[in-house]
């Protein structure tokens, strides 16, 4: 694995007076999923989209693949491919002609075989040759990752790609950024969904108040936690002996109790939390 095939580094970007990212850095290796978590308005999209070369930032670098995503944009928008938090589908086309019309701009050889094996993959045969209005959020969705991945790129950005998707497609979802990463491609996705970049994620970065919290995989995010993890431990026991009292209280026998680690929503929220404390000393 290439260590640094995406290299962030103190990337600053503010709207106005709101100083949206203040200094964020962290790397990606090559064929790893990476998970930028994050709460609504955090700034994850901003991320994507100067990773992506639709933003500047106002500070700080980001190279893919050794390329600079400011000065060296062609390179980068050859070797990656976004899909965005809202569907870039065309509604007046259908969903077999949105993905032709990529599959043509990308110049892309046996078009149609690309176009029946992704209709095929995202269950939309039955619906290619309806006008895309006439979709559902779902199928919406769908049908936007299958254009962006038509030109098998080495970087798939995806921004909350299971946002909207019921269980069985999101489940498919899961299956899919899998295997692509499997097959070599990085997979860079947002989710605001913590069981999901558990799953998923080789890596995962906590994005918070315009800084990284916290980068790690999922189990060291977990360990790095040893006092929060013991607090909780400490707030959790005291939880399950008022529980067990109250059991036995109510004449039901207790055999045993059981106590996992932190998932990751806690060390989530603690670090929200203690980083909320630290500011109110500042
Ligand atoms: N073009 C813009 N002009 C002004 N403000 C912007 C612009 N783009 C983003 N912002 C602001 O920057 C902040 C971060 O937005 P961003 O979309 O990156 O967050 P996010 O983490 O993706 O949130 P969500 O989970 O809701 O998608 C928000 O306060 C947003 O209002
Ligand atoms: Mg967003």
């Amino acid at each position: 694995m290439i260590k640094n095939f995406i290299e962030v580094s103190g990337l600053k970007k503010s709207f106005q007076t709101n100083h949206v990212l203040k200094d964020v850095s962290f790397t990606i290796c090559k064929g790893s999923i990476f998970a930028l978590l994050g709460s609504n308005g955090a700034g994850k999209t901003t991320v994507i989209k100067i990773l992506s070369t639709l933003t500047k930032p106002d500070g700080g670098n980001a190279t893919i693949s050794g390329f600079d995503v400011v000065h060296q944009g062609d390179y980068v928008r050859e070797c990656i491919s976004l899909t965005g938090q809202f569907a870039a589908v065309d509604e007046v086309l259908t969903g077999r002609e949105n993905l032709n019309l990529i599959g043509q701009l990308k110049r892309l050889p046996d078009v149609k075989s690309k176009v029946d094996e992704w209709l095929s993959f995202f269950n939309l045969e039955d619906a290619a040759n309806r006008k895309v209005s006439t979709y559902s959020g779902g199928m919406r969705r769908r049908l936007d990752i299958a254009m962006s991945l038509m030109g098998s790129p080495q970087v798939l950005f995806l921004d909350e790609p299971t946002t909207g998707l019921d269980p069985q497609n999101r489940i498919a979802m899961w299956d899919l950024v899998k295997s692509l990463a499997a097959g070599g491609t990085t997979v860079f996705l947002t989710t605001q969904y913590l069981e999901e970049a558990e799953y998923l994620a080789d890596s995962i970065a906590i994005l918070h108040g315009g800084k990284i919290l916290a980068e790690g995989t999922p189990q060291y995010l977990k360990e790095i936690m040893p006092q929060r993890g013991a607090q909780l431990n400490i707030q959790s026991e005291r939880k399950a002996i008022e529980a067990m009292k109250l059991l036995n209280d109510n004449g039901i026998a207790v055999d045993s109790i059981e106590q996992n680690l932190p998932s990751l929503e806690e060390v989530f929220l603690t670090l929200i939390d203690e980083k909320k404390e630290g500011s109110n000393h500042e």
